[in-house]
């Protein structure tokens, strides 16, 4: 999927969340957005998807996500940063996924096997009981399982193991190239691993848009001088 965003802009109450960001991401772009707590990343991802109005264009394929959501709900996959408080259990959630995005009988298990969940034993239980690790493993399995056109992941590894984290580059690595990813982390490894370019915000702005072999670079000059 191809991104453009022309001064996208959003406001909470007297909170300048995005200020005038121009961004265009070509399809199957690797992108890693980064920046301090608090720069907009969630905002600006929200607003991709479509979950909040913003100021500005927003473009997915020549469609607005806000307006236009239930034509492109269905290429997108969303693992968000906090998971919500689903009261249903694993296996309706997993059923419900799979009528919704037309999925064969097991997929959502195969991909969570991979990361180290085992679903059958979790099936009766509540979604939002699950560990905090447990609940990011069953939020990607579903997000790889759908195979999106825009996998968009907010801090995706924050509470996996370090063999989920291992088993979950492993899947980014085999996603087919016209995926375009775009994941917002605060862990140098994993976006130098991940991606191809930096998006990086501060306040609300786009600070660098670029490689990521010269965004490191530039980051590790500012801490050396
Ligand atoms: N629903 C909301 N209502 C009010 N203010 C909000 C809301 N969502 C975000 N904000 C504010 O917008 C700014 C950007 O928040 P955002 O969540 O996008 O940051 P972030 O870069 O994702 O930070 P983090 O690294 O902590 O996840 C912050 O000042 C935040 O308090
Ligand atoms: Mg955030």
């Amino acid at each position: 999927m191809r991104i453009e965003l022309r001064g996208v802009a959003k406001r909470f109450g007297k909170v300048e969340a995005l200020r005038g960001v121009d961004v265009e991401i070509p399809l199957g772009r690797r992108v890693a957005l980064v920046g301090p707590n608090g720069s907009g990343k969630s905002t600006l991802i929200r607003g991709l998807l479509g979950l909040i109005r913003c100021e500005g264009s927003i473009q997915l394929d020549g469609r607005r996500p806000y307006e236009d959501r239930i034509e492109i709900a269905r290429k997108l996959a969303y693992v968000p940063q906090v998971a919500p408080a689903l009261g249903a259990s694993v296996a309706e959630v997993v059923e419900l996924v799979g009528v919704t995005r037309d999925l064969q009988p097991g997929r959502v298990a195969e991909v969570s096997a991979r990361l180290e969940l085992d679903l059958a034993a979790i099936a009766a239980r509540p979604f939002r009981n699950l560990s905090g690790g447990m609940k990011q493993k069953l939020l990607l399995a579903i997000a790889f399982a759908v195979r999106p056109s825009l996998l968009v992941m907010d801090e995706p590894t924050a509470s996996l193991d370090y063999r989920a984290r291992e088993r979950f580059f492993e899947l980014c690595e085999e996603l087919e190239p016209s995926v375009t990813v775009i994941f917002c982390s605060h862990r140098g490894d994993e976006f130098v691993r991940l991606s191809e370019v930096v998006i990086a915000l501060e306040d609300g702005r786009v600070a660098y848009n670029g490689p990521v072999d010269s965004y490191t670079a530039a980051a590790v000059e500012a801490v050396a001088s």
